[in-house]
């Protein structure tokens, strides 16, 4: 209901009005405003919290419902219902204060470039899984993203929004800012990076390796079982009840490769380029494939 007063709270917004810069990255007016950015800062990690980074449309909602399921499996609880958590930068100071009550392990989401997150992520050290996906299908998915959720401005012509991506003019800045920064964290045994192409090759896989990773041991029947329930097709026709009627905005294809259907012969050539220039020979980059 909070998401839905915010959403039409959003639709009378005026296009211009919704993102803001702060030292050069674009926010959420409505969902970040400088106070709640401020505050966050000061938010205390635990050493035991879970932690979910992503830079947007990289497949955040899709590992956080595999994440909260491993949780709920591993521990035997069934009433950690996470399937949609706010961002931190999403919440309001007083909301944020509350976040000190809440019992052990925590689950905690970004989309935050990892020099803008709480300074406590790292030196608390709990484990981070992030999730990057390759940059032309998540240009594809931000794209129609953009132009279905109300808290963000239209994306525009497509032409207009492929620059804007590649500047990093976009909710939460550049994506190549954000890959190179964890390309550098790679090696750190608090950092794990799961990408959305691998996950989608082999989905056990990946629920074993989380699972493993945060120490939230799982049999082969559950890991089995998180994985069939966490296909992009039963996520999808299990999103009315996960998300109500945003869950449209949130599942769209799900697949990979579909920026085929949407780049010029130019802009793929522009892309390579700029992903050659920033990600060629790292580790993060050999996985991102397009
Ligand atoms: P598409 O727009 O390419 O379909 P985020 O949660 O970070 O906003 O990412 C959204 C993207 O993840 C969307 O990509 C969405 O369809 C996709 N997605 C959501 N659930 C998924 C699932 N279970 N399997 C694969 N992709 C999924």
């Amino acid at each position: 209901n909070e998401l839905k007063s915010t959403m039409e709270r959003a639709a009378q917004m005026k296009d211009e009005d919704k993102l803001y810069k702060r030292e050069g990255i674009l926010y959420s007016s409505i969902l970040s405003p400088p106070e709640t950015l401020d505050k966050l800062q000061e938010l205390e990690a635990r050493e035991d919290d879970l932690i979910l980074v992503a830079y947007p449309k990289c497949g955040f909602n899709w590992m956080l419902s595999v994440l909260s399921k491993i949780l709920n499996a591993s521990t035997g609880k069934n009433e950690i219902q996470l399937e949609r958590l706010p961002l931190v930068e999403f919440l309001p100071p007083d909301v944020q204060e509350k976040l000190a009550e809440m019992p052990p392990r925590r689950l905690l989401g970004t989309h935050l470039h990892p020099n803008n997150i709480p300074p406590s992520f790292f030196t608390k050290k709990p484990k981070i899984l992030v999730v990057f996906r390759n940059p032309k299908d998540t240009l594809v998915s931000y794209y129609h993203f953009m132009n279905k959720n109300p808290v963000l401005p239209n994306a525009g012509p497509w032409d207009k929004f492929f620059s804007d991506f590649m500047a990093g003019e976009v909710a939460w800045g550049s994506y190549f800012d954000h890959a190179l920064a964890w390309e550098k964290r790679l090696d750190d045994p608090n950092v794990m990076i799961v990408t959305y192409e691998e996950l989608k090759q082999n989905l056990s896989e990946g629920v074993k390796n989380i699972s493993g990773f945060f120490s939230l041991p799982l049999t082969d029947e559950q890991v089995s079982s998180i994985a069939g329930e966490s296909t992009f097709s039963a996520m999808l026709e299990n999103s009315q009840k996960s998300h109500g009627n945003t869950g449209s905005i949130f599942f769209r294809k799900g697949e990979v490769g579909d920026w085929k259907n949407h780049f010029s012969d130019a802009q793929s050539k522009q892309m390579d380029e700029l992903f050659q220039a920033k990600l060629a020979g790292t580790n993060l980059g050999a996985r991102l494939k397009y």
